[in-house]
């Protein structure tokens, strides 16, 4: 028997039990009479103690123990002499009687510990060794009882986990494919799927009512802190329902997931137009832990001789509660801020509206005080407040304000990790216009159906066209999408003709799902999670690598495993795939 005990597991209430421990040495210490070691494994940590007086055999073998050498040790517990009241089995330790080394270990590359010394690229070189860090442990831990919870709750509401395909035919949810070559049709690939978004509709024509599933998508599109070319979603789908029917179901599951991992409440979900969350947030995911809403000023500021703004297509502005005495070397950073090229604004425009009442503007050659105070009453500021103005083209000074925002709110700690605060965007366009290919796309995917009251505009006014689309928000991050589906064939073959398919491609992509829609569609809508992200906003983090075991890099990259990498000219053949030398 390797153990009769965890190393997070034995208390004071053990003492005089002889027990069996496995598991890393994390540290050692040699203080001449006594040496201690602390066992780690998956549990926790336990204090080994050996007496070079009592038991000098295995006392000396312990001194010969490096970081990570996975060991057995069989000892008594005792009451220890001084306590650490920072671990769990802190209060008592083992006096070992027999050590034995199970396997010796190279001296790792960083320290396995909660504050490690290995840099981004070592620790994903050796993730198995990242892993035994206890804050990425409790990461995985975190992932696995939101999708146990996950799982609860679906199964409770009726819903069956159902597995679909990888190996498919392209689904369309807007990122490239990644493709995987056919030995036995040569020339024909399979693209793993973006989602199951077609097999979820086909389950629901085959009557399977409600269906989920904690499922693996593959995405080729640039990467970034929440984003992974391989992802999991939360994919769910449902039949005979509307809109309401879907939001209050997940809903629930939000809710449920808030109160059993972080046993918080949650009150009901507030819904947003997307109308409305651009004008006020400049952005489709407002993070409204915090206001500091968007102030649209062109009726007070246009017509003074300042150029910047007679020119704008929109000049809005934010208030920053209590930022009037910012330093001209903090305006500035703030300008700088808004003028990278991520951000694209041209300048930025302050108003500092003093504590003593005074008005004092970057813009002052163009407005007088009593025009600056009817911009800081439109904009619901006090004395102390700073406003923050910026002018353009309406869609990007919407985005550069709303990244500002973001900053403020962040400089003035108004988005606290464990506060969250939740919401369904709603009313999504069904379409967007891409100048560069002169054509539209779904901006949800071609299965969303239109709102009912707008159906009549989809040839007339294709843009103003909404979707019964809703995205669940939560501090900022779209953390699931979905939609109520399209359930008429006629209706399907529009929405692709619109999109530019002509009835053949349509045909020879969707021919499956056209067809299926001749059998009997209910009506029916679902949505998906990002599971990734709702565990790393679960998890305070920014980042879905901390909550996923093997990640890839933002290169795509696999550093542990090498991956992608080149295969066997051999197995190229056996693929019928010739690769081109480059030629520069
Ligand atoms: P959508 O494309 O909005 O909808 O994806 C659903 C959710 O998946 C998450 N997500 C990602 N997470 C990590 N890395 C990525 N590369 C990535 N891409 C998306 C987001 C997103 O909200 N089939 C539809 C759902 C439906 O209509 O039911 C779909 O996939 O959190």
């Amino acid at each position: 028997m390797f153990r009769t005990h965890t190393c997070g597991e034995l208390r004071l209430s053990h003492a005089g039990t002889t027990v069996t421990l496995s598991g890393w040495v994390q540290r050692s210490r040699d203080l001449g009479g006594m040496t201690f070691v602390d066992l780690r494994d998956r549990y926790g940590i336990t204090q080994l103690a050996f007496s070079s007086e009592s038991r000098p055999e295995p006392c000396s073998v312990a001194r010969t123990l490096g970081r990570e050498y996975v060991v057995q040790a069989t000892g008594m517990v005792r009451e220890r002499e001084s306590k650490n009241s920072k671990l769990p089995t802190g209060e008592i330790e083992i006096i070992v009687e027999t050590l034995t080394i199970l396997n010796a270990a190279e001296v790792p590359p960083f320290t396995i510990e909660e504050q490690t010394d290995g840099g981004d690229d070592l620790r994903m070189r050796y993730r198995y060794l990242d892993l035994r860090r206890s804050n990425v442990r409790s990461n995985l831990e975190l992932r696995h009882r939101m999708a146990i919870e996950t799982r609860n709750y679906l199964d409770k509401m009726g819903f069956l986990e159902v597995e679909t395909p990888v190996l498919i035919k392209s689904t369309p949810e807007g990122a490239r494919d990644f493709v995987v070559p056919s030995r036995m049709n040569p020339g024909e690939f399979y693209a793993l799927p973006q989602s199951p978004q077609t097999f979820k509709q086909l389950l629901m024509v085959a009557g399977f009512d409600r269906y989920y599933q904690i499922v693996k998508c593959f995405r080729d599109e640039d990467l970034r802190a929440d984003r992974q070319p391989e992802f999991t979603q939360i994919d769910c789908e449902m039949s005979f329902v509307e809109r309401d029917d879907v939001l209050s179901t997940f809903e629930g599951l939000t809710a449920h997931l808030f109160n059993t991992v972080k046993g918080l409440n949650l009150a009901s979900l507030p819904r947003m137009s997307y109308a409305d969350a651009m004008r006020l947030y400049g952005s489709d995911k407002p993070d409204t832990r915090f206001g500091m809403t968007f102030v649209e000023l062109d009726g007070l500021v246009k017509g003074k001789g300042f150029k910047v703004f007679d020119d704008a297509a929109l000049v809005a502005g934010i208030c920053a509660k209590g930022c009037s005495e910012y330093t001209r070397k903090q305006t500035d950073e703030l300008t700088d801020f808004v003028k990278r090229p991520q951000i694209g604004a041209n300048g930025l425009v302050y108003v500092k509206y003093g504590s003593d009442g005074s008005l004092k503007s970057s813009v002052d050659k163009f407005y007088s005080a009593e025009e600056l105070r009817g911009w800081a009453e439109a904009m619901g500021a006090e004395p102390g407040d700073l406003l923050l103005i910026l002018a353009g083209d309406a869609a990007r000074t919407r985005k550069a304000l709303s990244e500002l925002r973001l900053e403020m709110g962040e400089r003035l700690g108004l988005r606290p990790k464990d506060q969250y605060s939740c919401l369904w965007v709603v009313d999504f366009p069904l379409l967007e216009w891409n100048e560069e290919s002169g054509r539209w796309f779904a901006m949800h995917h071609p299965f969303t159906s239109p709102l009912p009251e707008d159906l009549h505009l989809l040839d007339s006014d294709p843009g103003a066209v909404r979707a019964n689309a809703y995205d669940i928000v939560i501090n900022g991050v779209e953390v699931g999408g979905g939609s109520i589906r399209i359930f008429d064939k006629g209706l399907q073959k529009r929405m692709f003709s619109l999109l530019g398919f002509s009835e053949e491609e349509a045909q020879s992509q969707f021919g499956f799902l056209l067809n299926a829609f001749e059998f009997g569609a209910p009506p029916h809508g679902g949505i998906a999670f990002g599971f990734d992200r709702l565990c790393s906003l679960f998890g305070g983090s920014e980042s879905i690598r901390d909550f996923i075991a093997f990640p890839k890099n933002n290169s795509g990259r696999d550093v542990m495993i090498d991956a992608p990498s080149p295969i066997q000219s051999a197995q190229l053949d056996e693929l019928g795939i010739a690769i081109s030398e480059k030629t520069s």
